[in-house]
């Protein structure tokens, strides 16, 4: 058997954990570091077997890793994988790509320049149900497409420290339906009106809000909802539902009832075609310019809706 694709990885918090979740029966794939500065964290990672650094200049000196996972916080995404372009090793990095589309920019000209692979973590392009459904639009199998329906309502908010880096709803949740929907439909967005919910119960998530909606009219006509929300008690919910002039098409991508193992499984084959990428095979996944393109739409939403994207 050839040897697995050698990843680290970058912040061990719930996302970071959600992925060594995931590689777990990658058969390609796996993670053998991680940089987490907060020590009770990092002891328990230690106590899993792995090599464990409170830095990524750590991580990244003690080498031997083919690429590298970025889950830290939102507002450092950019600058931890300026980094690790620079040392030369490949980049999946979670969503979204920071929170400047500008940034994101001159990252992807830095990774072009440099040769090195980098990719965003939409690990929705890798849901075996949402591949299909894109392929059949391709084939015009829908006929033309009228309209869009996703939604994305999380069980519970997340701590105020981690929305308060976040870049507030439409940057933190919306840019996974907003890249989902241009992926989908293979068209531009024309127009944006977006409407948020009232303002968080949590005093601590400076004016971040709890709900927010969102209606995009696209190049060829067809119009997207995208509806976002931090409360959907006893589980996750992520839908998209298509409307077509020849069918239509509704998938529950995860629901309680699914819990988190579709969402397992998309990481696993995100990682595994990352490994792939990263060994010269064309990308599967999101490019930082396409990840700059959703900030971009993301931030015409916050500002349609008019909140304030936090500060970092
Ligand atoms: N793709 C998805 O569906 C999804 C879901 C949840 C979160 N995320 C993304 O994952 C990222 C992390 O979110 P989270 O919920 O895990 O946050 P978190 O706060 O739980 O974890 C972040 C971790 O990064 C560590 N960290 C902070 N600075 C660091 C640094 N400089 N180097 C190394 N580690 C550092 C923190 O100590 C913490 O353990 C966010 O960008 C978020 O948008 C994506």
């Amino acid at each position: 058997m050839s040897p697995r694709f050698r990843l680290g990885l970058i912040g061990g918090g719930r996302m970071g954990r959600t992925h060594l979740r995931a590689l777990t029966d990658s058969a390609l794939v796996e993670c053998v570091a991680v940089a987490e500065p907060f020590e009770s964290s990092a002891r328990e990672l230690r106590s899993m077997g792995l090599a464990v650094f409170p830095t990524v200049e750590e991580m990244l000196a003690a080498g031997g890793l083919d690429g590298v996972i970025i889950a830290a916080p939102t507002d450092q995404h950019v600058e931890l994988a300026t980094k690790v372009i620079e040392a030369g090793v490949s980049v999946l990095c979670e969503k979204p790509f920071g929170i400047s589309a500008e940034d994101a920019r001159k990252a992807a000209a830095l990774a072009a320049e440099r040769g090195v692979a980098l990719q965003i973590a939409y690990w929705r392009r890798f849901i075996p149900e949402l591949v299909a459904l894109r392929r059949e639009i391709a084939a015009g199998k829908l006929g033309n497409i009228q309209h869009v329906v996703c939604s994305q309502w999380d069980e519970a908010p997340p701590a105020a420290s981690f929305r308060n880096h976040s870049g507030g709803i439409y940057i933190d949740m919306g840019v996974h339906e907003i890249n989902q929907v241009l992926w989908l439909l293979d068209q531009d967005v024309s127009d944006v009106t977006a409407v948020a919910g009232p303002a968080t119960e949590d005093p601590d998530a400076a004016n971040d809000v709890d709900s927010a909606q969102a209606l995009i009219s696209l190049s060829e006509g067809a119009t997207a909802i995208v509806s976002l929300g931090r409360f959907y008690p006893g589980g996750d919910v992520v839908t998209a539902e298509v409307f077509g002039s020849m069918g239509h098409s509704r998938i529950e991508v995860v629901s309680p009832e699914s819990g988190e193992a579709p969402q397992l499984e998309a990481l696993r084959l995100q990682a595994e075609s990352f490994a792939r990428h990263a060994a010269g095979a064309p990308s599967e996944g999101t490019t930082a310019l396409e990840a700059a393109e959703v900030l971009e739409i993301a931030q015409r939403l916050t500002d349609s809706a008019r909140i304030a994207v936090l500060a970092g």
